[in-house]
């Protein structure tokens, strides 16, 4: 189970350049749940997954995992136990490293060095069987380097590296947005299959609002660095892409009020 309490992240704090990115955020997400973030361009939701994964400390508020509280955890310490997949199909994995051996490290994580760092027969033959069940064809391409794929084949292989030991927590940045549609469908159907095979608490952030729709079973909407919707069960089921759409358009009628009757909706909304 993962819970976050009353997160606050400001940075650049006191200065004119000061950003409230998160401003006590809090959520559960029950363990083998699939959570959907949704948020316009800057409004908090990589920050809040940053967060999660120790990538800077938070001014205030607490993180628990699997019932540690991981609020000190440095990234490293939290590695162990968080899987993530980001944007950039270039920046999870070792471009000039096989396939074979990106996938060993992830697969050797946590293990004591006593077992040497050849490869055996066995881990191959594990590697090349998880690449087999992606069906893509990538098993017969163990000893390319990573660079040579493409970045649909390189996004489902980190994919399968921060799965590899089934983390307590997968955490998920938009890993299709940089992909083109067909190959964006496949990674998401790859994620979809891998995450109900293993039951993986998610934490998903994306930009479609297809995919907020249709995956998952529940979708958290950020804006200006707190939850504004939390929609699941018959409401999540109902939704439809446009519902989210015209919310967003809502938000932003309500910023382009003044500040003063902005504050004045905000306390009639509660
Ligand atoms: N390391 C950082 N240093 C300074 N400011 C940051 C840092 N990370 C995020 N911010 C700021 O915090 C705010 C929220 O950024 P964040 O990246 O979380 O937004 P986002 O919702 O993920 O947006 P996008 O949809 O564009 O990815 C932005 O104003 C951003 O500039
Ligand atoms: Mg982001």
């Amino acid at each position: 189970m993962l819970r976050v309490s009353e997160v606050v992240k400001t940075f650049y704090p006191g200065t004119p350049n000061e950003v409230r990115s998160l401003r006590g955020v809090s959520f559960t997400m029950e363990p083998g749940s699939f959570t959907n973030v949704i948020g316009t361009n800057g409004s908090g939701k990589s920050t809040m997954l940053n967060a999660v994964a120790g990538v800077f400390l938070v001014d205030s508020g607490r993180v628990e995992l699997a019932g540690d509280d991981i609020t000190g955890w440095t990234e490293h310490q939290r590695a162990r136990r968080i899987g993530r997949v980001f944007q950039n199909p270039f920046s999870g994995s070792a471009p000039t490293m096989t396939v074979a051996e990106n996938l060993a490290l992830a697969a050797r994580r946590g293990m004591s060095r006593g077992l040497g760092w050849s490869l055996s027969t066995t881990l191959r033959g594990q590697i090349a069987e998880r690449l087999r069940s992606l069906k893509m064809g990538l098993e017969d391409r163990l000893d390319n380097p990573i660079g040579n794929l493409s970045g649909g084949q390189r996004q489902a292989i980190t994919l399968l590296m921060a799965t590899w030991h089934k983390p307590d927590l997968l955490l998920l940045d938009e890993h299709t947005a940089a992909l083109d549609p067909r190959s964006a469908d496949q990674v998401i159907r790859l994620t979809h299959e891998i995450v109900a095979q293993d039951r993986l608490t998610t934490l998903m952030v994306t930009h479609s609002m297809q995919q907020a729709v249709h995956l998952g079973d529940r979708i958290l909407m950020m804006h200006k660095g707190e939850f504004v919707a939390d929609l699941s069960g018959s409401q999540k089921a109902r939704l439809r892409p446009e519902d989210l759409l015209s919310r967003f358009d809502e938000l932003r009628r309500r910023d382009q009020l003044t500040p003063a009757v902005g504050d004045m909706l905000e306390k009639l909304y509660v």
